[in-house]
């Protein structure tokens, strides 16, 4: 009950925000494809909108009944979307193992065979059979090289070596092309004529393969694009570098494929104050329909005034109810273990990093390019901040209120170009994933052998916050009008597979069996699957 009236405050906070797509979409033709319209997506004429998860392990399996068994379990919950990595790039052939591409020394190869290709051939294949959708992201931001400087972490990191592929980040991409193509920055991707060949040749290839498959829900640039890795960036990269890249990408694979949406898949990074290359026309702004019995809202692109009015405004609200409960505590900050107010200060007039463009990325220009077919944005309050620490709310609490925040504020902006927008990844970190833990920016986390040194387990969600968390998430995805809303990660604990050539999470994982956790894993957590599922009932049926 309690949790009842938190979700209907949030609900009502959001009158002023974007409006839910309408969920009775007019006939748009019969077409077997996902297609995208300023209402939502669309399959043969009937709306989609949907709960997703993410695994991008799954063609690390090495059975096909293990892929089929993900797949059921997914499908049975009621998940119409998954998530996965269609690149595996490494700079030297594997003894074992899936790989997709080898990249060495400016030069490029495809492996076509059972431990390549064919094994994303049988993930949509068995996908199409499922009923389930897939979003193929082509590349990723991140990949650090374990045990070198460039990650800058203590030795004791070093010591653990985890197999291949058990983290999302080491599966190649961005950098692995920037080291092997000779070259020195992270944002060289973007730039190099030689790396974009040989990734437009890379996208071509998978792209022609599946044009004909109704499984593939769109073709996603990249995995969290932005100026900034774990290499150096250029002094020259900007909002514009990375935004010019997308409508490049994009309009290439439109020109091979007139069947699939292009997607980006950044973080959702937002600059209020950037320069346009694609700017939204005051004139032009749409107004989508509304839901039925729904009123038509106003809707207006994010300004940095407003983000700076809410913020002081939620703040005001947090120090009101402290005071009535007697436990108000001043702003402040640590110095040496000691609390110092700083209540005195005056409410900052900048945002920060997830609106200031100083990642790199512009999420509403990006998604105002003609041939990107929705937006999409992630949520991950243990690794990116997306609002002040409010001294008068837990740290859980601190993550979770500013991840709610987010959510609005991702979906005002994309409503303001009128295309639909999607959660591509939401996760906790819960204390007792805490141990597996490792941020998209490291290989070897200190956290997995030094908890301590880094934060607190109590700064991390117990599983009580975690399924209050993933539902109020849900519940603000479903009401802010998002067209589909993807949890971070799907965990299996019945993978049958033992072959020593699979890169199971050995080293971290209580049990072989697991597949790999970084952190978000659910295997086992049935709660989270319950919640998943009820959350797709709602976002389905219409609440
Ligand atoms: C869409 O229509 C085609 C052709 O009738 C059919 O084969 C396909 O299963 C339908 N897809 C969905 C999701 O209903
Ligand atoms: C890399 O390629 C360059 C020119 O293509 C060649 O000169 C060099 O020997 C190659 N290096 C290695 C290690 O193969
Ligand atoms: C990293 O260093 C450790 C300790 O020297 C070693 O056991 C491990 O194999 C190395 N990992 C890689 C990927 O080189
Ligand atoms: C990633 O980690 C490296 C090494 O710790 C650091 O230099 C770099 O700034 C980080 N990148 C981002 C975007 O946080
Ligand atoms: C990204 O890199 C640039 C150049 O090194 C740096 O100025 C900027 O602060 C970095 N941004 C983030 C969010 O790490
Ligand atoms: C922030 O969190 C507090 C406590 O969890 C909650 O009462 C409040 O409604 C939240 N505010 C917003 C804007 O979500
Ligand atoms: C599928 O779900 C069942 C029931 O929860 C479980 O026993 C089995 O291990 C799961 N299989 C896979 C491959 O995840």
């Amino acid at each position: 009950m309690r949790l009842f009236s938190y979700f209907w405050f949030l609900t009502s906070i959001l009158s002023c925000l974007a409006a839910a797509p309408s969920r009775t979409i007019a006939e748009r033709g019969s077409s077997p494809y996902v297609s995208s319209g300023k209402d939502g997506f669309s399959v043969n004429g009937s709306s989609l909108r949907f709960v997703g998860t993410n695994l991008y392990w799954l063609p690390t399996l090495e059975t096909n009944d293990d892929i089929w068994n993900v797949l059921k379990n997914i499908s049975d919950t009621g998940i119409k979307v998954i998530r996965i990595w269609a690149f595996n790039d490494v700079e030297t052939v594997p003894a074992s193992g899936t790989w997709f591409q080898l990249v060495q020394n400016g030069t490029a190869t495809i492996n076509e065979g059972p431990n390549g290709l064919q094994k994303l051939d049988t993930i949509v294949q068995m996908a199409e059979q499922q009923g389930l959708y897939v979003i193929m992201s082509l590349t990723n931001n991140w990949n650090p090289v374990p045990n070198t400087t460039t990650i800058g972490a203590p030795d004791v990191l070093a010591s653990v070596a985890l197999p291949r592929n058990t983290l999302s980040n080491d599966f190649g991409g961005m950098d692995l092309y920037v080291r092997q193509f000779g070259l020195q920055n992270h944002d060289d991707f973007y730039t190099s004529d030689n790396v974009l060949s040989a990734f437009q040749a890379y996208t071509k290839v998978i792209v022609l393969r599946y044009f004909n498959s109704p499984a593939v829900f769109s073709w996603e640039l990249a995995n969290d694009a932005r100026c900034n890795s774990t290499m150096p960036t250029s002094a020259t990269c900007t909002t514009q570098t990375v935004t010019k890249w997308h409508a490049l990408m994009a309009a290439f694979i439109a020109s091979l494929d007139p069947n699939h949406i292009v997607s980006a898949g950044t973080s959702g990074f937002q600059c209020t104050d950037c320069p346009k290359l694609y700017p939204v026309a005051p004139s032009a702004s749409p107004t989508p329909s509304p839901a039925p019995g729904k009123k038509r809202r106003k809707v207006t692109p994010l300004t940095k005034e407003q983000i700076i009015r809410q913020r002081a405004e939620s703040r005001r609200q947090n120090r009101a109810a402290a005071k009535r409960a007697g436990t108000l505590k001043e702003d402040g900050i640590m110095i040496r273990g000691r609390w110092v107010s700083t209540a005195t200060r005056v409410v900052s007039s900048s945002t920060d990093s997830s609106t200031d463009g100083s990642s790199g990325v512009d999420s509403q220009d990006i998604l105002n390019i003609p041939n990107i077919g929705f937006g999409s944005f992630q949520l991950y309050p243990d690794q990116e901040t997306y609002g002040p620490y409010d001294p008068n709310l837990d740290p859980v609490s601190n993550k979770i209120n500013s991840s709610l925040t987010w959510i609005q504020q991702s979906a005002q902006s994309a409503a303001a170009v009128g295309k639909p927008l999607v959660l591509n990844g939401f996760g906790l970190v819960t204390q007792t994933n805490l141990n597996n833990f490792v941020p998209f920016n490291m290989s070897y986390a200190p956290y997995a052998t030094n908890t301590a040194d880094v934060s607190a387990s109590s700064d991390f969600a117990n599983s009580a916050q975690q399924e209050q968390g993933y539902s109020s998430f849900l519940q603000m995805g479903d009401s802010a009008g998002l067209a589909g809303i993807m949890q971070y990660q799907w965990g299996s604990a019945g993978i049958t597979q033992s072959s020593a050539a699979i890169q199971l999470d050995t080293t971290n994982s209580p049990s072989t069996g697991d597949s790999p956790n970084d952190g978000y894993s659910i295997a086992g957590n049935t709660a989270i699957q319950q919640i998943l599922k009820q959350g797709a009932q709602a976002m389905a049926g219409g609440s």
